[in-house]
């Protein structure tokens, strides 16, 4: 039986740690990128459209389904979800995703969370005093390369990379009051300070002063503008809705372990609309205010364009910022640095805690761990999965692992449970289970929603996104393939990256020129990241047998699932 007696400490500490699920690194580099590479306002509609849609409803099932789980003494997903239809057995490796995912984003978002403790450090100790740009891109550059000293300590990236696991194995040992609600308590008023100080800086940025070419505002203008003819290309779409469902934490096992400590008639229904919200406006309010608009205010839109579209945020921010906040003056710019990597590792920290939990929630209620060896565990774990991206970052591998993990696993665990949800554990079962203790009237409209919107959207995504034709032109594709000539896959569809398209064509490319060197290149980077998706395969296999396992031991305790 589970040894897990774990348990929220106050509503506030529930809330903080839920918006602190939430508020991550997505929030302030994937959501300014996701924009921007999606055409600025044209991305807004679709992505307000999602949250409406297809978040809040997710938000709602993640938090009635986990209480719901928690109330049978499940943390995790694969049992969780078993409970919802105990009769058909294959729910529970269904569930599998729900663990796997957190240890595998973990992996990759860890090391992220590492760079801005790096950068915290350098603003600090003033590594990117005088640089200029191109000095701030090759420390950047450097620090990817392992056994590089240039940036001040021997193998800095593996460094940090422990230093950053430690911190959160050690809070996770800790437990949740004791540990998670704390650390949300000191990381979310000190991010939303952080936040509401670059922000400011961001929109009130002139140009003329400070160096800057533009307004702070014409970024974010770029941001807000509506642009109605986005509304009929389902890439944009689908854009949007991997962005909410990243930046919920929905389609993870995530929210469901968190809410599996909320006892029975406690609220679920207000308290998810809470922490979702506060979500909404760090991403569209502050998300929106600080990279951008400061980026824009120097380079104009056209550069931060293509500067997106080549590096993706990670060059904005991690490349530009340091360099840019100099023209503020050295004070200004070292509170500034100290500041936005401040932010991104507050943010990122109470994130990557909550995706310990499920992993930890798994072992302590099937084999009676204890909190501290569960919590060692995950970090032995996201260690030996996470060091290949940092080896081999270059390789690509760890853009596979934000592929598979971070967004196609999502689209599927989401679809999975809205189904389950509202037709096998039954739209009124559910409806009652999200209301029940409710302290808010949850508009009836979302009965509909739940049972019929939801599931579509989400099917039409998964869809979408598993066929998605050249270039996403779907109008295209659909009068070629009834004129009998087949259907041209995007490389960038499921199917496209599967069989390495994209990759194909680049060496069919480079052999033609008689470029071998580049060639090799490639190849090598071809059997990186198919051994990245091996790797990944062979860690949910894994966890699948460890479900297997214990479903063979609750037999043998008499428990019927
Ligand atoms: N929502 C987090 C972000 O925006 C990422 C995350 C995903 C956190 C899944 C927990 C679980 O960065």
């Amino acid at each position: 039986m589970s040894s897990n007696t774990e348990a929220w400490g106050s509503r506030i500490g529930l809330i903080l740690a839920m918006a602190g699920n939430a508020v991550g690194l997505g929030n302030f580099l994937r959501f300014p990128v996701q924009a921007v590479q999606n055409g600025g306002g044209a991305f807004i509609i679709p992505y307000l459209i999602c949250f409406l849609l297809m978040g809040i409803p997710l938000l709602w099932i993640e938090w009635s389904t986990g209480r719901f789980g928690g109330q049978r003494g499940d943390h995790s997903t694969p049992f969780i979800i078993q409970s919802m239809d105990p009769k058909r057995h294959f729910w529970k490796y269904l569930g599998v995703f729900g663990i796997f995912t957190n240890v595998a984003v973990a992996a990759y978002y860890c090391y992220i969370e590492s760079w801005t403790l790096a950068w915290v450090y350098h603003s600090l100790i003033g590594t990117f005093s005088g640089m200029d740009q191109a000095g701030v891109a090759q420390f950047f550059t450097d620090y990817m390369v392992i056994s590089q000293t240039t940036t001040g300590i021997p193998y800095e990236n593996i460094v940090f990379y422990v230093i950053c696991l430690a911190l959160n194995t050690y809070i996770l040992s800790r437990g949740l009051s004791g540990g998670i609600e704390i650390a949300a308590k000191v990381a979310m008023p000190l991010l939303i300070l952080f936040g509401v100080f670059l922000a400011i800086q961001g929109v009130t940025l002139m140009a003329g002063e400070k160096g800057a070419v533009y307004d702070g505002t014409v970024g974010l203008n770029f941001l807000w503008e509506p642009q109605f003819d986005s509304l009929t290309n389902p890439s944009v779409w689908l854009a949007a809705a991997g962005q909410i469902f990243f930046t919920l934490s929905v389609g993870m096992g995530t929210i469901q372990c968190y809410a599996s400590y909320i006892r029975k008639r406690r609220d679920v229904a207000l308290n998810a609309m809470t922490a979702g919200w506060m979500n909404e406006f760090v991403e569209v309010v502050l998300g929106a205010s600080i990279l951008i608009p400061i980026c824009v205010g120097y380079f104009g839109i056209d550069k931060v364009v293509e500067l997106v579209n080549s590096g993706g945020g990670f060059g904005l921010a991690f490349q530009s910022l340091p360099y840019l906040f100099q023209n503020w003056g050295s004070l200004l710019a070292t509170l500034a640095g100290i500041s936005f990597f401040g932010l991104l590792f507050f943010a990122g920290i109470t994130s990557s805690l909550a995706m310990g939990t499920p992993w930890m929630g798994f072992l302590q209620d099937e084999f009676g761990w204890k909190r501290e060896h569960a919590a060692w565990s995950f970090g032995l774990l996201v260690f030996c999965l996470g060091m290949p991206t940092v080896l081999f970052f270059n390789y690509g591998v760890f853009g596979e692992y934000d592929y598979w993990a971070g967004t196609v696993s999502l689209v599927v665990f989401a679809m999975v449970e809205s189904i389950l949800f509202a037709w096998v554990f039954g739209i009124d079962r559910g409806w009652e289970e999200l209301n029940r203790g409710a302290q808010m009237r949850v508009p009836h409209i979302y009965k509909f929603i739940l049972k019929y919107v939801t599931p579509s959207m989400l099917l039409f995504v998964f869809i979408g996104s598993l066929f998605s034709p050249v270039g996403g032109e779907w109008a295209q594709a659909i009068s070629d393939l009834f004129a009998g000539k087949g259907w041209a896959f995007d490389p960038g569809s499921l199917v496209g990256t599967i069989s390495n398209d994209a990759l194909k064509t680049q060496i069919a490319a480079a052999q033609t020129a008689g470029d071998m060197a580049t060639v090799d290149n490639l190849q090598t980077r071809m059997m990186y990241i198919n051994g990245a998706r091996l790797l990944l395969l062979s860690t949910f296999i894994a966890i699948t047998a460890l479900v297997y396992i214990a479903y063979r031991k609750r037999l043998r305790e008499g428990r019927n699932y």
